[in-house]
């Protein structure tokens, strides 16, 4: 299950608005994280523990539920993505125990729920929803009943848990702590002047608190307003052994800002994040020599390299392995992590494997990592998200400084994953000796101007929006078609115009498109080619002769200067003559802002597409 989940702990008389409206504030923040149900509980002055939860989105369900009434001065919410159970009211969180005395919230899959359900019901309980959350209220307190004090029964409930989890707890009995417990599921507690909070990403509470310790796999403890106690956990085989984790250490400050997850005035967190583009790849660029030189000094001694990555970020990978093959001389293969174990299987020692991932907690690419680990790869990630669960597995991280990105669908994080993956490409083959520095300053002084074309290609795009949002609304199917580094592009736009739109679009190699998709072609059809730099050129135009001739409407991004590819268009983007590192780079953006203003056209939430989520941590 992919989640959001919120605990604060707060001096009740200090708080800008009552714990309820808190909670619901946390909760809007991390709505790109589900929102088919969304809940919340708070223990009040009287200590009463009071629960309200419901199926739908936050604004509507926060109304109805009276949220902002609530007071209090410590609670829990919750918005959901269902799995176990479906997105109705009563498999909403928070879930509690019998007596009503323990409430629950979590994000992640207890793989043992069934077993630990029929314990309980053995024992008396009554299972109410059909989530595998629900065993764990019960299991405090069912341990609470055979003596153990709250903590400790929390405590006893974690050692019986098997799968991913992030969970924070209250209790009537403990009425100030928030109990919590991680392991994969990603989990953060705020200092603040105001109070104390545990969610699973800091834009939960970025307003109020911005220092903060990630927590770890293992761990668990509590919180409370002037408390902290983490402890981790370790097995070996059935003992089990808590030992109490210093982590002042740990403790550090967040420096995006409060604005930065907010729309700013903008319709949609997507668009604003498409217009974030020039200061994401600046800042990403600004530090990308500091950034990747351990890695492009790995990659440098290195013979092999396999890049991870899920959705746009295995399209990131993709243009990677091309650039690292054409400016680096490096054997490179991009894979998608879900399939990677079966290519892992013939990992030789030295080879260097690479989990790209914006989040940095997406589970299919943490579990090639770690496979990737287990038989002797060095790994390394590229991601968006410090001190995330794929960047502490690895031996070496290179980040992007994209800032936060709250729109489901990925667009700033995935032109600075280009970008920086580009830089790695080329500071690699310097480093190899492969380019000359005749090579490299072109494309160095062409990186330096990403940000200034990114933004000139994001105001002239922009001035077809009204022709964009009519382009493709009429329709239920597209091909995006590339060749060399056109090709993830095509796809990454192929994916942005399904996920938002919900328009079939289907990327192939254009090459390969005459080998079975064109049957598919007919008047009108919209085909769109992506054209970037111009060594596949002629061909291209052959793919695009050969579509034309069967009726197909044809729309390409390329160059302005390449006038024959456009004089076979229907549409043309006209992108700026660039080096073809740096269209890589932006030649994505007319297509993210194209499946923006589909969307929008439609009457969808480009922030909230069905079915899907921001951080997908199940298999
Ligand atoms: O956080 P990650 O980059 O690992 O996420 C991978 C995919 O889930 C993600 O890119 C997904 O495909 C987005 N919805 C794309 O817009």
């Amino acid at each position: 299950m992919v989640c959001g989940i919120i605990g604060i702990t707060a001096n009740e008389d200090s708080l800008a608005k009552p714990l309820g409206g808190l909670i619901k504030e946390a909760l809007k923040r991390l709505e790109y994280r589900g929102y088919d149900s969304v809940g919340f509980a708070v223990i009040t002055r009287g200590g009463v523990l009071e629960v309200r939860k419901s199926k739908g989105m936050i604004d509507a369900v926060a109304q109805r539920l009276g949220f902002d009434s609530f007071t209090g001065s410590t609670g829990i919410g919750h918005t959901r993505w269902a799995t176990h159970g479906g997105p109705d009211d009563r498999n909403a969180h928070p879930h509690t125990d019998c007596g009503g005395r323990v409430a629950v919230v979590h994000n992640g899959i207890i793989e043992n729920h069934r077993e630990l359900k029929e314990l309980l019901v053995a024992q008396g309980h009554e299972i109410r929803s059909e989530t595998d959350t629900e065993v764990v209220p019960h299991l405090i307190e069912l341990f609470k009943a055979r003596g153990y004090s709250p903590y400790d029964a929390f405590k006893k409930t974690v050692e019986a848990l098997r799968g991913a989890y992030a969970i924070v707890a209250i209790d009537v009995d403990e009425p100030n702590r928030l109990f919590f417990a991680r392991n994969t599921s990603p989990l953060v507690i705020g200092i603040g002047a105001q109070g104390r909070f545990i969610a699973s990403d800091v834009v939960a509470f970025i307003n109020y608190a911005r220092k903060v310790i990630v927590l770890r796999d293992g761990e668990a403890g509590y919180v409370t307003l002037n408390d902290l106690l983490v402890e981790e956990m370790t097995r070996d085989g059935d003992t089990i052994t808590w030992r109490p984790v210093d982590v002042s250490s740990r403790l550090r400050t967040v420096e995006w800002s409060p604005e930065m997850a907010t729309k700013e005035g903008y319709s949609h967190f997507m668009i604003k994040e498409i217009h974030e583009q020039p200061y994401a790849l600046a800042s990403t660029l600004a530090a990308a020599r500091e950034s990747v030189e351990s890695l492009a000094r790995l990659l440098a001694k290195s013979e092999r390299v396999l890049l991870l990555g899920a959705g746009t970020s295995y399209h990131a990978a993709l243009t990677s392995a091309l650039l690292l093959r054409k400016y680096a001389g490096l054997w490179a293969e991009a894979l998608i992590s879900s399939e990677s174990s079966w290519y892992l299987k013939t990992l030789r020692s030295g080879d260097v494997v690479i989990g790209v991932s914006q989040s940095g907690e997406t589970i299919d690419t943490l579990k090639g990592i770690k496979e990737a680990r287990v038989r002797g790869a060095l790994t390394a990630a590229v991601t968006n998200v410090i001190e995330s669960t794929i960047a502490r597995e690895v031996d070496l991280t290179a980040y992007i400084r994209a800032g936060p990105e709250i729109g489901v669908a990925a667009t700033k994080t995935f032109t600075s994953q280009v970008a920086l993956l580009s830089y790695l490409a080329v500071r690699t083959g310097e480093l190899r000796g492969v380019l000359k520095q005749s090579n490299t300053s072109p494309v160095y002084k062409a990186l330096e101007e990403i940000p200034g074309v990114a933004s000139a290609i994001i105001s002239s795009v922009e001035r077809h929006a009204s022709w964009l949002a009519d382009a493709m609304c009429t329709k239920s199917s597209a091909y995006y078609l590339g060749r060399g580094l056109g090709l993830p592009i095509a796809m990454e736009g192929a994916l942005k115009l399904k996920e938002i739109a919900y328009v079939h679009a289907e990327a192939y190699p254009a090459g390969e498109s005459k080998h079975g998709p064109i049957a598919l072609v007919e008047e009108g059809f919209p085909v769109l080619f992506v054209v970037v730099g111009s060594d596949d050129e002629d061909l291209i135009k052959s793919n695009m002769e050969e579509m034309r001739a069967r009726g197909a409407r044809i729309i390409v991004v390329s160059p302005k200067n390449a006038e024959e590819i456009s004089s076979l268009a229907d549409f043309q983007f006209e992108m700026p003559v660039l080096h073809e590192i740096a269209s890589v780079i932006t030649y994505v953006i007319p297509l993210q802002i194209l499946a923006y203003y589909t969307a929008v056209r439609k009457g969808l939430d480009p922030d909230r597409p069905r079915n899907l989520a921001k951080t997908v941590t199940v298999f």
